[in-house]
């Protein structure tokens, strides 16, 4: 069976890789794809890909006025979190790419799904190997109690910090909180050099160019130390596969699910 799919951010740099890969599926259709620049054009046109015959809507609200099975988010922070309130309570299942909604907003949007009895998949990033770094993060942090995270992003990145860090910090709070030899409180001379406490970690978000995007997790014992580190590159091929299978699996549960490995096989 053909999943239907709208696309919010069909036009933007994540976005397009995907609508390029759906284009050459046989079992992912899109249907709606939402751009205000790009609004009654067709997507194909667009972004060149001739099998793309969906039209393109300003707003989420007028291209969820096309049925469809998922509406996928990939747009900007500031509209997202009301994009998937909508495309919820029009029946559609909800994947979630774009970064910097806080855990505030995941909780309203779990309450939301549950009444409507679909699911919606969050990911802040679809790369297998952050997935892995997630992983591996969740192994460590159960032996080794003292840690921090960097996010390394270009200069131009609004939101702090990365949906990546954000997501890997709230994993890491249903393990336990990072302890501090130092008490934020006495610390001596600027508190906020120490970073952001966000869900039992401390994170440091850098936003400089030459930076693609990165994330890193130091873990600290006596005498030894722990670094485990993703680098993405600068196309956004590696985020596609995994946007594939949110899609393929997101109507498989009800519900909020944070993660891609919520939805894979990694025992
Ligand atoms: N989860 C992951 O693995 C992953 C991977 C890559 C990126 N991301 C995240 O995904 C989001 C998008 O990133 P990107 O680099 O693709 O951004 P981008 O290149 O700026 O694209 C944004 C897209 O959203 C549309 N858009 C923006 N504001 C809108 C609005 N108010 N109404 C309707 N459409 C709007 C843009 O079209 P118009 O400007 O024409 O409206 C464009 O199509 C970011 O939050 C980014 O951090 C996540």
């Amino acid at each position: 069976m053909t999943i239907r799919v709208c696309l919010a951010g069909a036009t933007g740099w994540a976005g397009s890789a995907l609508a390029h890969s759906i284009a050459r599926s046989d079992t992912i259709e899109l249907v709606a794809a939402v751009s205000r620049t790009h609004a009654q054009r067709i997507l194909g046109d667009v972004l060149g890909e001739p099998r793309l015959t969906c039209p393109i809507y300003a707003t989420a609200e007028q291209a969820l006025a096309q049925p469809c099975d998922v509406f996928f988010e990939y747009t900007k922070p500031e509209i997202a979190k009301a994009n998937c309130m909508l495309a919820l309570h029009q029946g559609a299942h909800v994947v979630i790419g774009t970064s910097g909604l806080t855990d505030a907003d995941y909780a309203d949007i779990a309450t939301v799904a549950e009444t409507c009895q679909r699911g919606v998949l969050a990911v802040g990033n679809f790369a297998l190997t952050v997935v892995l770094l997630q992983k591996f993060a969740e192994m460590a942090a159960k032996l080794i109690p003292q840690w921090e995270i960097i996010d390394y992003a270009h200069d131009d990145k609004k939101d702090a910090p990365s949906g990546t860090a954000r997501e890997l910090a709230a994993r890491l709070s249903r393990i336990r909180p990072s302890e501090l030899t130092i008490p934020l409180e006495h610390t001596q001379g600027i508190v906020a050099t120490r970073g952001a406490r966000v869900g039992g970690s401390q994170i440091h978000s850098i936003r400089l160019p030459g930076y693609t995007i990165s994330a890193e997790i130091i873990f600290g014992m006596p005498d030894q130390k722990l670094t485990i580190r993703h680098d993405s590159g600068n196309s956004a091929q590696p985020y596609v596969d995994g946007a594939l299978l949110a899609i393929r699996t997101v109507s498989s549960f009800v519900g909020l699910r944070r993660g891609l490995d919520s939805v894979l096989d990694m025992a």
